[in-house]
């Protein structure tokens, strides 16, 4: 059968137009999950999936519900990284995704040698790393939780690889990892981050506010835990994302850790591209789907006209979303205003709000659907 192809409305490769981060600007980053699986196990369904999408969305906005475990004295220190992620809606060449892609391999499993980043080795070759975060996620050798690239490394391996049992929060996960802190740590690490003891013997992370400790932490020590080279009684920071300890026991990043992510989103720093990424707008993809493509699994919102001047249409694919709220947040994350969903599709008024760029955000169960929105 012939294919038909229509130009995507965003052009595919970058149109060289930078800007930089505005100050407390809510960077999201589009996400796509290459799932290799050889056995029905590793085949993890989609709602696990979206349990690290939402787990990812809790620490990054340090919304996870075990903030409240942060010791007293480290509190002052604890960061909203301001940093969200959502599942792709376009794919490469423009056309709709759900941005998870499976596909069986006949590895039975692979070790952090980059493998699983190629078709030619039983994996799945990177999507555009100027525009997507790559998690690939498989069997690892051993007890390999997962291992991630940093930034500037070739485009062809960016991304993280995290083991297919400790990602997400629901399914069949390995105790003591099961909080889907791996995902966390290991795009801490994309994002330029280093281990909190600095990788050597007191050894230093470059952030300021992470006090220096001796080594890593395994398990879950209590409060406080002194080194060799602690700073003062409060001891290590264990429960810093970029320890080694227990899922359960890690709970936060820091102001300084923060700062140094988000460094990376800067003018002429290697992940800038990201602020000009629509990859999560599903509004923007062809409706023409490659021959054998399913429609997403997952409930979408269509938003159109995008760029918009007074009335938008809310298109939904499912309609459970009659109910929930739809928010409409600026770049700095301040809520411009909010509707119940009444009806299917939905319009909203955006008449009296300033010309900008705008996020519509809506909770759908575990899922948290991000759309960038142009007013004019
Ligand atoms: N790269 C580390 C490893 O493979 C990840 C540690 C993550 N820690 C965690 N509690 N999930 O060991
Ligand atoms: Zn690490
Ligand atoms: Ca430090």
């Amino acid at each position: 059968m012939q294919q038909l192809s229509i130009p995507p409305l965003i052009p595919n490769t970058p149109t060289g137009q930078q800007r930089d981060t505005i100050a407390n600007e809510i960077i999201t980053i589009p996400v796509v999950i290459h799932l290799l699986y050889k056995t029905s196990d590793q085949d993890i369904p989609d709602a696990q999936i979206l349990s690290q999408l939402a787990n990812l969305n809790n620490d990054y906005r340090m919304l996870n519900a075990d903030r409240v475990n942060i010791p007293t004295p480290f509190r002052i220190f604890a960061a909203d990284c301001q940093v969200m992620f959502c599942l792709a809606q376009v794919d490469p060449s423009g056309r709709h995704t759900n941005g998870m892609i499976r596909k069986y391999t006949n590895r039975d499993y692979f070790i952090a040698d980059d493998g699983m980043k190629y078709s030619a080795s039983g994996g799945d070759d990177a999507w555009d790393n100027n525009r997507y975060l790559n998690i690939w996620v498989c069997n690892l050798f051993g007890r390999m939780l997962g291992y991630s690239s940093i930034p500037g490394s070739s485009p062809d391996k960016d991304g993280v690889v995290i083991n297919w049992d400790v990602f997400g929060t629901i399914g069949h996960l390995r105790p003591l990892f099961n909080k889907g802190r791996t995902t966390t740590h290991e795009i801490g690490h994309w994002m330029g981050l280093k281990h909190i003891w600095g990788d050597a013997l007191c050894g230093d992370d470059g952030i300021d506010d992470t006090p220096s400790q001796q080594n890593y932490n395994f398990g879950c020590p209590s409060f406080p835990n002194a080194s060799s080279c602690s700073p003062n009684a409060n001891g290590d920071m264990f429960m810093n994302f970029m320890d080694f300890t227990d899922d359960g026991c890690m709970n936060m990043f820091t102001n300084g850790q923060k700062k140094k992510m988000r460094s990376l989103f800067a003018l002429n720093a290697p992940r800038n591209s990201f602020l000009n990424s629509f990859a999560c707008d599903s509004s923007l993809a062809s409706g023409v789907r490659e021959e054998g493509q399913t429609l997403p699994q997952t409930n979408n919102i269509k938003v159109y006209p995008n760029p918009a001047r007074d009335l938008i249409h809310l298109d939904f694919t499912d309609a459970s979303v009659i109910g929930k709220t739809i928010h409409l947040y600026s770049m700095q994350g301040t809520e411009l205003l909010n509707q119940v969903i009444h009806k299917n599709p939905n319009m909203i008024n955006v008449q009296n709000i300033p010309p900008g760029a705008y996020l519509l955000s809506v909770s759908l169960g575990d899922q948290k659907k991000i759309v960038k929105l142009i007013k004019y």
